[in-house]
């Protein structure tokens, strides 16, 4: 038999009186957000995808713009996927938006330009996981499907004193049983947004706001007064770092070395100034075995760091120039044009120091 754990809501729990307080209250604070203005499934799914690991008040910005840029799928469909990476430019985790320009393209050719109602067609589409999935569903759609992250278990796990560990990923599925069954089908949208909003704004995860809570009254941690011990959360396993040497490596018209990352993986198609492992004996024979030009280290400037959710990068700049031979990949751009590229921040960071050392 397959090992599932499940829970119970307990048979106190009033859910119809649950879902009135979170929807009375959502209808009444909810936020004046760019993509609340009307249920376009096309501007939610952006939305959404954005919000994944994000702020909403970063997310803003780049939502207008998004939507500004790109305002039907018709118009990312046929966008170059260069410029898709531009206007995603430091929002980081950038495959969501190469899957969301994917599905995108998915939707203009089987659908004929109308995102899918139906949960089968749309759970196929590149980037749409389950909680993508529960939230164009439920938000676009009023179909009373569970939309589960981080906040609306953490939540969750308080009002119905659930002590699974949130860190593994069996227990995202108890989440989405509990959501199942004490979902309004009357408004699957509010309830599951006025879920967010309360993770958000009142049920956060240090010094919950209990005494503003709309669902006080229901919130088993709150009765028991441990609602900061809860969601229980292992931690996770530490990120170990790479150090890599950031080359700035100049022409003799002073134009800058820039390539374009692979096409799969992290920050994949993106640019940057070459990284090379620090394990490497030799930055300039390096070079030239793998890139086919000589070049002559200047000197080394400061190291960056930067955390991605897996691994730590930490980058020292190193400025040299080319003294002879052709390079085999990459191009060279004046200072000016490397605003027309999308890097990802940390080769920002990497800017910042190059450009306060007068280069350029
Ligand atoms: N976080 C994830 N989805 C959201 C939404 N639709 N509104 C506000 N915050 C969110």
């Amino acid at each position: 038999m397959k090992n599932t754990t499940t829970f119970s809501i307990p048979v106190l729990f009033d859910v119809h009186s649950f879902q009135a307080d979170l929807i009375t209250w959502y209808s009444k604070i909810k936020r004046d957000l760019p993509w609340r203005v009307n249920q376009d499934p096309y501007r939610v799914w952006v939305s959404e995808i954005m919000l994944q690991q994000t702020q909403v008040d970063t997310v803003i910005p780049y939502f207008n713009r998004f939507m500004e840029r790109f305002p039907t799928v018709y118009d990312l469909a046929n966008a170059d996927e260069q410029e898709v990476l531009k206007s995603w430019e430091g929002l980081g985790y950038y495959s969501r938006a190469r899957n969301l320009h994917t599905a995108v393209k998915e939707v203009v050719a089987e659908y004929g330009g109308q995102v899918p109602s139906e949960r089968n067609e749309l759970k196929k589409l590149k980037g749409i996981g389950p909680y993508t999935l529960g939230a164009i569903l439920s938000i676009a759609f009023d179909t009373p499907e569970p939309a589960v992250d981080g906040n609306v278990m953490r939540v969750m796990s308080r009002v119905l004193h659930i002590e699974e560990d949130i860190a593994k990923p069996k227990t995202k599925k108890i989440f989405d049983d509990v959501v199942r069954e004490v979902i309004s089908h009357d408004d699957p949208s509010s309830f599951n947004q006025g879920l967010m909003e309360l993770g958000a704004l009142i049920c956060t995860p240090q010094k919950p706001k209990c005494g503003e809570c709309p669902v006080r009254e229901h919130c088993l941690a709150y009765e028991y007064g441990n609602q900061t011990d809860l969601p229980i959360k292992s931690k996770k396993k530490k990120q170990t770092t790479t150090e890599f040497y950031g080359l700035v490596i100049q022409n003799n018209q002073g134009e800058f070395l820039i390539q374009k990352r692979p096409e799969e993986g992290l920050l994949a198609n993106l640019w940057e100034f070459p990284l090379m492992p620090k394990e490497e004996p030799s930055i300039e024979e390096w070079f030239k075995e793998y890139n086919g030009a000589e070049i002559k280290v200047n000197s080394k400037g400061e190291t960056v760091k930067h955390v991605f959710s897996h691994v730590i990068w930490e980058i020292e700049i190193v400025f040299a120039h080319i003294k002879s031979g052709e390079i085999k990949s990459g191009q060279f751009v004046t200072a000016e044009e490397l605003k027309d590229f999308p890097f990802p921040n940390v080769q920002y960071k990497m800017m910042d120091n190059i450009f306060r050392s007068n280069l350029g």
